[in-house]
């Protein structure tokens, strides 16, 4: 997902149900993170009035659907610009029982911030670096809170490990490295240091944790189709960057459930890490 920017792309708009899926996927396997991570903003938050959270960039409305759990009194505002990862977040919330506390707005932030009410906490997870202007957006964010209001970023650190090094050789290495040149043009607020941009939007950075995933076997059910769902957008996302011989390596990993896919090993890891940080408008 983290690769896949195409402001125009008619593609990245078709294959909105893979990003969904792998969205779902990433909440699923890295459930104790994400459960970490919002243990995280409620102990920041335990002074606020709770009352209305907003999801910026809310996909499929993972975090969104847990911070309506974590917080017992507080109603959501789920924005994203896609209607259908939205509509997905609905469908989620209505099984749960707490679509009466989920309301989504779909707005394209770089385009225009919408009409809100003011809120007292916002959850930006691997949101802000899809902006085109995030400086821009987190100046917008700092007018939407209530002052003492609270913004929490999460953000990868770095594409997540699957395969050992063995594969490919170091298949997985080129492939980081593939991605960072990628970055440079498509997505250059990637694996940015948040901090001083929050403080330049006007908010006071009170925390910042970085959670360490790391995951082996025997693995949560899903991480297969995480790990194929994750390589299968990042190869994409680095058409004509990767060689001939790596995309063959690549081809049976990501077949299916082929005889050589990754749905089919045993020694399959999630490392990664995620950063959080933890903003206040003073
Ligand atoms: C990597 S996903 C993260 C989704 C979710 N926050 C999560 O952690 O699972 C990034 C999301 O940001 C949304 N997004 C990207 N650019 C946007 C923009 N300009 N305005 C509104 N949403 C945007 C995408 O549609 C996508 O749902």
């Amino acid at each position: 997902m983290e690769n896949h920017h195409h402001q125009h792309d008619p593609a990245a708009e078709s294959d909105w149900a893979a990003m969904a899926e792998l969205l779902d996927l990433d909440a699923d396997v890295l459930h104790s993170y994400l459960s970490e991570v919002t243990a995280w903003v409620y102990e920041r938050a335990a002074e606020l009035p709770r009352r209305r959270i907003l999801d910026l960039g809310s996909g499929t409305g993972t975090g969104a659907l847990a911070l309506v759990q974590r917080f017992a009194e507080a109603d959501v505002i789920a924005l994203d610009k896609s209607a259908q990862l939205l509509a997905r977040g609905q469908a989620k919330a209505r099984e749960l029982g707490v679509e009466d506390r989920i309301r989504t707005v779909q707005a394209d932030l770089d385009a225009a911030w919408p009409v809100i009410e003011p809120v007292d906490l916002v959850w930006a997870s691997s949101s802000l670096h899809h902006m085109a202007d995030p400086d821009r957006v987190l100046t917008e964010v700092f007018t939407a809170i209530n002052p003492g209001g609270l913004l929490a970023v999460a953000e990868m650190d770095s594409f997540p490990r699957f395969l050992p090094d063995d594969v490919g050789p170091g298949l997985e290495a080129r492939l980081q490295a593939a991605l960072a040149e990628a970055r440079a043009d498509e997505l250059p607020h990637l694996y940015s240091d948040w901090g001083p941009r929050l403080s330049a939007a006007g908010f006071t950075v009170e925390a910042r944790r970085t959670f360490d995933i790391d995951l082996t076997a025997p693995l949560p059910a899903l991480a297969g189709r995480y790990a194929q769902a994750s390589l299968t957008r990042l190869r994409s996302g680095l058409d004509g960057r990767l060689s001939p011989a790596d995309l063959a390596t690549l081809g049976p990993l990501l077949d299916g459930d082929g005889p050589g896919s990754v749905l089919r090993r045993d020694d399959l890891t999630v490392r990664t890490a995620r950063t959080a940080w933890a903003a206040r408008r003073p």
